[in-house]
């Protein structure tokens, strides 16, 4: 038995599935996840003393590398002056500050502890503003674990959710309708028979959580044009896509102005901030402004702040046209690999992200990421890891490269990757 092997041992003792978020159990690759003891820059070292070059990153936060010294620097500063307050402080005006600076969509923002929250809280805010109850979001993408937003698609051009959870009513994900991402055709039949029954659409202009699925021309513009023209709200959940994929996010990448914005992940450094903001109009129905009601003990938290605040200071003046160019380096890479040993893989990648698919592409759906061979990818995945490369334990789930991953780092994947394919 493995280090890490008894440790997961005894955590199973303690907590659910011995880990505290489900994908952190490496279920769908076998055997026990590493447990961790520290990380700098693109590595992580477990229990057993292993270090690996990590392309998870932590699910998205570290895009600067784990252990950025601005971050732990302002973070160590924040901890001296107390942990938290539950009164507002000069950093949370800050925070936000930086944030409008960068995605010019946000005129009012709230902050808060998770992406889960603040998708949850945008869709109560369209609701309460549109006196409508249904909302859409799209087949495959991930916007947290809020109870309406955990509904599956059933089959159909549209269909109305299931749910996907126990636990979830089946009149809550009743509210929720499904199309498949990047379908205008379904989009704009949606649209023409609901359109004005919608409160909100929420949508990963970037998908993440399907692997990297990048929209397709068209497909955002039309979305915006549909909930234009029937008064309903878009939301574009950028807990992931926020300050990874450019500096203001796919919203600035792809030139579409949301009504509402969701963001987490990169904005709190690694500490536990999200954030949702958009036009003031909407935003001011929010409490103690408006009726809709939203609220939180630890939001706005003086430690987390300050760590958000140094992260996007660096990422200011990060360079993101260099990412995106060694992104694709890196993945051209892959594909070359997979050419020379005669392995059919499609790789999608937006800067920052990307995804080994084994199948034939395009895979722009959540049918085509089906389709692929999830087993093979399990077992390219145990591969890497034993040569010291970390990818995610899930082929639903974007690697993530960071501004730490230098060219040594790099090639030395690249090696691993060809053995491994
Ligand atoms: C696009 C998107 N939205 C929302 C969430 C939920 O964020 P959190 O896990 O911080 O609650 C995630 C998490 O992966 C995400 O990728």
């Amino acid at each position: 038995m493995t280090v890490n092997d008894r440790i997961f041992s005894e955590a199973r003792k303690h907590l659910v599935g011995g880990v505290n978020s489900p994908v952190r159990a490496f279920k769908a690759v076998g055997g026990a996840p590493p447990f961790i003891r520290r990380a700098k820059g693109p590595y992580l070292w477990d229990a057993a003393g292993r270090k690996y070059l990590d392309f998870i990153g932590g699910w998205g936060p570290h895009l600067l590398g784990h252990g950025h010294p601005g971050i732990l620097a302002a973070a160590r500063k924040a901890l001296a002056r107390g942990t938290s307050y539950g009164l507002p402080t000069e950093g949370e005006v800050e925070l936000a500050k930086a944030l409008k600076g960068a995605l010019p969509s946000l005129e009012l923002v709230r902050l808060v502890n998770s992406g889960t929250e603040a998708t949850m809280s945008a869709i109560r805010l369209a609701r309460g503003a549109t006196g409508r109850d249904f909302i859409l979001k799209f087949d495959g993408c991930y916007h947290g674990h809020a109870d309406g937003l955990l509904a599956a698609a059933g089959s159909g051009l549209a269909t109305f959710g299931i749910p996907a959870s126990p636990g979830v009513p089946d009149a809550f994900a009743r509210l929720t309708l499904i199309i498949p991402y990047n379908d205008l055709p379904a989009l704009r039949a949606i649209f023409r028979k609901s359109g004005r029954k919608i409160a909100a659409v929420i949508v990963e202009p970037v998908v993440g959580n399907m692997g990297v699925i990048e929209p397709q021309p068209g497909f955002l513009q039309a979305l915006r044009e549909e909930t234009r023209r029937t008064g309903t709200i878009l939301i574009l959940d950028e807990v992931m896509t926020g300050f990874r994929v450019a500096w203001g996010g796919a919203q600035r990448k792809y030139g579409i102005t949301p009504d509402l914005t969701t963001l987490g992940k990169v904005i709190g450094g690694g500490f536990p901030v999200g954030a949702y903001g958009g036009r003031a109009d909407l935003m001011k129905r929010l409490s103690p402004e408006g009726p809709v009601y939203q609220a939180g003990t630890l939001s706005g938290n003086p430690v987390a702040v300050a760590a958000g605040i140094a992260a996007l200071a660096a990422l200011g003046r990060a360079d993101y046209g260099a990412l995106a160019e060694t992104t694709g380096a890196f993945c051209d890479g892959i594909r070359e690999a997979a050419r020379d040993r005669g392995v059919r893989v499609a790789v999608n990648a937006v800067c920052g992200m990307f995804t080994v698919f084994f199948g034939a592409g395009p895979i722009v759906t959540a049918a085509d990421a089906r389709r692929c061979d999830t087993k093979r990818y399990a077992r390219f995945f145990n591969t890497l890891r034993k040569r010291r490369v970390l990818f995610p334990p899930s082929q639903f789930e974007a690697a993530f490269l960071s501004f730490a991953h230098g060219p040594r780092e790099l090639a030395f994947a690249l090696r691993a990757i060809r053995e491994s394919l």
